[in-house]
């Protein structure tokens, strides 16, 4: 061996070596403290193989060192990260403490916060199922809605008074589109594609723009009722709606019907409960009349049917709405409708199970 051959020599030695101890590094995987630890020591160890090779260093020519250097750091580096890798998934994992038979198995397990539904999700579920039972199905509409299904096909034409009755958010950037203000929009909806029989009820979420207050808020829920078919009367509606409060509320709730007003229906009345709190006695919760109002109601007008290209001569009907959070107002004792939005879990948490 001639003399530049043999001081090349330790170096093209040592990088192969470097390049055997890598792959020997990736082929091996520590499971267990033990096997860690023994790696530890035989590569980061003081008298390890990481520190043997810096001490090489001494033995490299000049030109070459930091070609070395740079190569040694390198798989320093290399395996060192491993030992991280490894250290963190034998001890982060709890394999450590099962290998040492210190888990303890019949610990509990971390609980799981569970959520619960919402008190107007509760009572809209209550009354699909009541209705269900009287074989009304669901239907559904659009939140932002056209002129013509929230009003004009209602019976409501424009400039008629009693759209003030509602005051509607329209949207800007087209002036026949505005967010609904009662679910009868879905009525309109049901009835151009569907022929009778039709029985629906129809919930969601209603807009109307009023301030804010415990007795009012921009939006709230509604559920409308429709059936349409041969001989239907005002005796049906009132048997349906009468079923309806003793299975939501109580067997003992008397109901009454005053006569009123509502332009798709006609005649219209709106219904009334005994008070649940004081048992029609006369309270602060029904003014001291011993009735509170829970809903409108009436027949479906004849135009409505026509304008839906129904026969209003062999068909009649009867439609009803009701606002979801005064069923729940009655039902719970809420008593300010602000609550129902302010995601308070302590609020919210109390009607699980209740209904
Ligand atoms: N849409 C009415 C409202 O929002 C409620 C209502 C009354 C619906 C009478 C009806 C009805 O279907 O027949 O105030």
């Amino acid at each position: 061996m001639n003399q530049a051959a043999s001081y090349l020599c330790p170096m093209e030695d040592l990088l192969k070596q470097i390049q055997n101890y890598k792959q020997e590094i990736s082929s091996t995987v520590a499971v267990d403290p033990d096997s860690l630890e023994a790696y530890r020591i035989r590569f980061l160890g003081t008298k390890g193989i990481v520190k043997n090779l810096m001490g090489e260093m001494r033995n490299i020519p000049a030109e070459k060192k930091k070609e070395f250097g740079q190569v040694l750091n390198e798989f320093k580096l290399f395996a060192e990260s491993k030992y991280e890798t490894w250290k963190q998934s034998v001890t982060g994992s709890g394999l450590q403490k099962e290998a040492s038979g210190s888990m303890d198995l019949s610990l509990p397990g971390d609980p799981l916060p569970l959520g619960t539904r919402h008190p107007i999700s509760l009572v809209r579920n209550r009354i699909i199922h009541i209705f269900g039972r009287l074989g009304f199905s669901v239907a559904e509409g659009p939140e932002i809605e056209d002129d013509w299904h929230n009003f004009t096909a209602l019976n409501l034409p424009e400039n008629h008074p009693a759209r003030d009755m509602q005051d509607t958010f329209y949207i800007n950037r087209n002036p026949d589109w505005l967010l609904r203000t009662h679910t009868s929009s879905v009525q309109a909806r049901v009835m151009e594609k569907q022929k009778p029989p039709i029985r629906i009820i129809c919930p969601g979420r209603v807009y109307r723009n009023e301030t804010i207050s415990a007795r009012a808020n921009c939006f709230f829920h509604q559920t409308e009722g429709l059936y349409v078919n041969e001989q239907v009367s005002f005796a049906d509606l009132k048997q349906t709606l009468y079923f309806f409060v003793q299975e939501m509320f109580d067997k003992d709730v008397k109901i009454r019907f005053r006569p009123s007003y509502f332009p798709f229906t006609e005649p219209s009345a709106e219904m009334d409960i005994s008070c649940l709190i004081c048992g029609g006695k006369g309270c602060q919760v029904c003014k001291h009349t011993g009735w509170v109002e829970i809903l409108g109601s009436g027949m479906v007008h004849p135009r409505l049917l026509e304008n839906f290209g129904i026969d209003s001569n062999k068909y009649t009907g009867f439609a009803f709405g009701m606002g979801v959070e005064r069923i729940c107002q009655l039902k719970y004792r809420i008593n300010d409708l602000r609550l129902y939005s302010q995601n308070d879990v302590r609020f919210l948490r109390q009607f699980t199970n209740a209904i």
